[in-house]
């Protein structure tokens, strides 16, 4: 079983200009198979949290109108799923830099995590508008914050505290998934996968299915995870 899945959602861009059709196409077809594989996740019980890499702080040096589309599917995305959200008994977290985002953005983020604050069934933590070191800074500040109010002795920071101050305190990644081929990390949750499996499929993310995301977990399961200890 594993805890704490981890997926780099990449390759819409090569998904779309493969076929001829513009990088938004890919977007859609992203976002239409991220929301499958949410509910088979969800309906199998196959993991407890999700964290997805959905747009980084990076992705807001891309053109303009890849940037108001991708806002824009995100506001819909996140309208047209709250009831299934309710329903499934999913839970919503966003991690990123609010700040960066326009209003009607981070509205219908809020509102989605309000409404499925109480659920108890599959964590999904949406990474928007997010960098792994942007985090860690973030959290840094808050550490330091509560040490000059006199809130908090210096001495009482451990890794335990630090994860604490992250934008959610959640458990460490235990397998990461990033599609499209791309052998790196791009600055995703950098805390939190410091003994996590990796795993990179060729495969681009609109084409990575049910049954895909079915060998990707057998392959986690053949690891050998030891943690630094000897077996
Ligand atoms: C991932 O697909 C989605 C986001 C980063 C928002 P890309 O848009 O990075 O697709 P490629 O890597 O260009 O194919
Ligand atoms: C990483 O993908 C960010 C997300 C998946 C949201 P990119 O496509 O932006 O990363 P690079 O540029 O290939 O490293
Ligand atoms: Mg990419």
């Amino acid at each position: 079983m594993i805890n704490h899945l981890g997926i780099i959602v990449d390759g819409n861009g090569r998904w779309a200009k493969e076929r001829g059709l513009k990088r938004s196409e890919g977007h859609k077809a992203g976002a239409q198979n991220l929301r499958d594989l949410i509910l088979y996740m969800s309906n199998k019980k196959l993991v407890n949290y999700l964290s997805l890499y959905v747009f980084s702080t990076e992705n807001f040096d891309r053109p303009a109108d890849e940037v108001n589309y991708l806002m824009d599917l995100f506001i819909k995305w996140f309208k047209k799923c709250q009831e299934e959200y309710s329903k499934e008994n999913i839970k919503i977290l966003f991690s990123g830099r609010k700040s960066l985002l326009k209003k009607n953005v981070v509205d219908a983020m809020v509102k989605l995590e309000q409404r499925t604050q109480n659920n108890t069934g599959l964590v999904v933590n949406f990474c928007l508008s997010y960098g792994g070191r942007a985090e860690i800074v973030d959290a840094t500040k808050k550490i330091c914050q509560k040490c000059l109010a006199g809130e908090l002795d210096i001495n009482a920071i451990d890794e335990s505290l630090f994860s604490q101050n992250l934008y959610h305190e959640l458990p460490d990644i235990d397998f990461l998934i990033r599609t499209s081929g791309e052998n790196r990390i791009s600055n995703f949750m950098l805390w939190q996968v410091s003994y996590a499996e990796f795993y990179f499929p060729k495969t681009y993310f609109p084409d990575f299915d049910t049954e895909k995301l079915d060998e990707a977990i057998l392959e986690y399961q053949k690891r050998d995870r030891r943690f630094g200890k000897v077996k």
